[in-house]
């Protein structure tokens, strides 16, 4: 199974790892990658379209500055936008990714109305809900990347913690990305085991904090920029479930409507995810810490939004 056109936008270090996944897993015939940057995108996609001899794909890779190729895209993976440079505020970060978000969206409305979008941008939270509120979608077609990659993280550091198979970890965090997300200690299990018959509670803490401080982790080495083989993996892993329709229950952030007894803003939440985006929130129980933690995240994510609506307001 895969999709006729997946579009990403944006071929900067997210952006491009996710398209040479996208081709090198055949999740769809034509994947396009969009990029203001004159020449970036073309070369990239001329440049992984010519691994396909190798790799031994047959999704054509395609380059483009505009999204005239991209009409009837199924799946718009959005990474597009800019990092915070020296002296730049986060407010000034905010409002330029709105800024490039929101045209991006425009765009996606006028060329793939029926399209899925996941949203990978950061503030993701923030950004799904402006490209959310710009396309006029359903909330089943905007998704945000972030729990699939605060889980691969927390995962990949237990595996390496236990020394035994990342197959066997399960876990689940919720929340906002990052310094907010919520781990739930009683959803980890290795190979069904519960996490807390195998580690003592202190290293559980201690992962739960690396895992938190994830992105800063990489970013502390890269100096020039953030992490990108995770957060694109994340992202395309979600494509693939769409494409393949394959109903995996993932953490996303998602557009709650009452759920979690919340409602008006993305949250990190386990989607059941298939043919049609967003199928289903699936709502698990929580003791009073979690819920706690859940209901501080989800705080921080309004309070973003505000300030992004007091900035425009202010122009
Ligand atoms: N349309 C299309 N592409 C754009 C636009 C726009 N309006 N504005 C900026 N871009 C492109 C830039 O030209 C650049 O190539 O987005 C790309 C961003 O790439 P990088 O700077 O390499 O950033 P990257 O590391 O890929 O991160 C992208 O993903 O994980 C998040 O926090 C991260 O928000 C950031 C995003």
């Amino acid at each position: 199974m895969s999709a006729k056109k997946i579009t990403v936008v944006g071929a900067g270090h997210v952006g491009a790892t996710c398209s040479q996944l996208l081709s090198q897993k055949e999740l769809a015939k034509e994947v396009i990658l969009v990029d203001i940057a004159e020449g970036i995108p073309q070369g990239k996609g001329l440049d992984q379209w010519e691994s396909a001899p190798i790799e031994g794909f047959d999704s054509r890779v395609y380059g483009a500055n505009d999204y005239e190729q991209c009409v009837g895209s199924e799946i718009f993976i959005v990474t597009a936008g800019i990092a915070r440079k020296p002296g730049m505020s986060r407010d000034d970060l905010l409002k330029t990714n709105a800024h490039v978000i929101r045209s991006v969206s425009e765009e996606i409305k006028r060329v793939a109305p029926e399209s899925i979008v996941i949203i990978v941008t950061n503030p993701l939270d923030v950004m799904a809900q402006v490209a959310l509120e710009t396309t006029g979608f359903p909330r089943e077609r905007v998704i945000g990347m972030a729990g699939v990659l605060d889980t691969a993280r927390y995962r990949s550091f237990i595996a390496l913690e236990l020394d035994v198979s990342i197959e066997d970890i399960q876990a689940l965090v919720l929340g906002g990305h990052g310094d907010t997300m919520v781990p739930l200690a009683s959803y980890t299990s290795v190979s069904g085991i519960p996490l807390t018959q195998l580690m003592a509670q202190d290293r559980i803490d201690a992962l739960v904090d690396r895992t938190r401080k994830g992105g800063g982790e990489i970013v502390a080495y890269l100096k020039t920029g953030s992490a990108y083989y995770a957060p694109a993996a994340a992202a395309v892993q979600m494509a693939e479930a769409i494409v393949k329709d394959k109903r995996r229950i993932l953490p996303c952030a998602a557009w709650l409507q009452g759920e979690y007894g919340m409602s008006g803003l993305f949250l990190g939440v386990p989607c059941l995810l298939g043919a049609n985006g967003l199928e289903r929130i699936v709502e698990v129980q929580l003791d009073d810490a979690e819920q706690a933690a859940l209901k501080t995240s989800a705080e921080h994510v309004t309070s973003t939004v505000q300030a992004l609506k007091a900035i425009e307001a202010a122009g």
